[in-house]
Order: structure tokens, then sequence, then C-alpha cells
């Protein structure tokens, strides 16, 4: 068994203090936001875990990209039969995670995802590169196929049908937003000791916890 209990170090960045809080999460989730693309130290400062559960309580989780957020969540775009949609379809409970560790920090969600209106997701799907256009039409996502061979036919196949004009947005293509019920900010600490933040939505507002690290 490969070991690696060697691999540890101390987290010095710099704590999150009650004091500094806002009242509202959304404020201090984009002000991280910011710090983890202006350090430039991850490819991919957008990518979050989304977890969802199958119908016998299966947790599963994969990387899509946040692509907005504002009072009312957090967005992302996806097939709409693909395993997540149809997991979020029986259940709609789904908990985010950011895992921006070169500032050690990780962003935890915990909320419900609701489909994005046809027109939101047209506005987003026209901004895309037209190979993304197509690609979206090309993959059945999450459905097993023979080949690689497969996808790259069905590929070439639409972009000859789409090469003039506009790609059509696919029926089965879409997006989610997540209504944040609770927003975790957590801050390495130094010898273990991190500072935890829990905002749990209220009725009006947000009660905001310390937790133990
Ligand atoms: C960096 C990165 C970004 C990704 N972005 C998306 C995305 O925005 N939307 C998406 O549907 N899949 C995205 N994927 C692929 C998903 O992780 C996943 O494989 C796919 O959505 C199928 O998941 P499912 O079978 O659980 O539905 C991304 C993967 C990585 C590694």
């Amino acid at each position: 068994m490969s070991n690696l209990d060697d691999i540890r170090r101390e987290y010095t960045l710099g704590g999150l203090h009650r004091e500094e809080l806002p009242d509202d999460p959304m404020v201090l989730f984009e002000k991280w936001m910011q710090e983890i693309r202006d350090a430039n130290v991850l490819t991919d400062p957008t990518a979050m875990s989304v977890a969802t559960v199958d119908e016998h309580g299966q947790p599963f989780q994969r990387i899509v990209l946040l692509k907005r957020f504002d009072d009312n969540g957090f967005v992302f775009f996806t097939n709409l039969e693909s395993r997540k949609a149809e997991q979020i379809a029986q259940n709609s409970k789904v908990s985010l995670l950011f895992p921006w560790h070169p500032l050690e920090r990780q962003v935890a969600i915990t909320g419900v995802a609701e489909a994005l209106s046809t027109t939101e997701v047209l506005k987003y799907f026209i901004t895309r590169p037209k190979e993304s256009q197509i690609a979206a039409w090309v993959s059945k996502q999450s459905s097993k196929i023979s080949a690689r061979q497969a996808l790259e036919s069905k590929f070439a196949e639409m972009k000859a049908k789409f090469s003039k004009g506009e790609v059509p947005l696919p029926k089965f293509w879409g997006g989610y937003v997540v209504k944040p019920s609770s927003i975790e900010f957590w801050q390495g600490g130094e010898y273990r000791l991190h500072d935890r933040f829990l905002y749990s939505r209220q009725d009006v507002g947000w009660d905001i916890s310390r937790l133990a690290p």
C-alpha cells in the first residue's frame, strides 16, 4: 500500500475573523472568488464539485464550471439527460464544493438545484464557441458508448449539418441555479486550528456560526 503519511503542511496564510464577516455570504463568496482568480494559482478557479445522490442514497460528485452567481444562487450548465440531471430530477438537494487549497480555503454549499429557463440557457449558449455548441449536440452525456470513434464521426456529421448559420440550442441541454441554504467558509489555520464559519439561511437574512475545525 502506498503510504502518504508524511505529506502534510501547516496552513499559515491567514485567519478569518468574526468581525470581518459580512451579513451576506455572497459578499464574502465574491471576495474569495476574486482573490483566487487574482492569485492565478489555479487553472480553473471557477471549477466546483457538484454532489448529488441517486435513488438509493448513493452520492456522486463531478466537477462543473460555475458560470455566474448572484443573490439567486450558483449557476452551471450541463446536459439535461445526464446522470446528474436524472439525480437532480429525483432529489434536487445538492452540495457544491470549491477546493481553493492554494489559498488554504474551501467553500462548501448546500442547497436546491432548479432548472434555468430556456431564455436564460440560450443567453449563455450563444456565447459558447461554435465547436462547443456542436459538441452539446454530439454527446449523449453519461450514456455508454462503444468507442471514441463514435463521438468523432457524430461530431463531423453535426459540424457538416450546422456548417451554415447558427447552431440551435438542443432541447436536452440546459442549466441549473443552486439556491443555497447554507454556505460554509473554511480558512486553514496554524496547528490545524482552522477557522470555519457556517452561514445558514433564515426567513430573513443569515445566521452565522463558528464551527470547530
Ligand atoms: C474542469 C472540468 C470542468 C467541467 N465542466 C463541466 C460543465 O461545466 N458541465 C458539465 O456538464 N460537465 C463538466 N465537466 C464534466 C463533468 O465533470 C462530468 O464528467 C459530466 O458532467 C458528466 O457527469 P454525470 O455523468 O455525473 O452527469 C467538467 C469536468 C472538468 C474536469
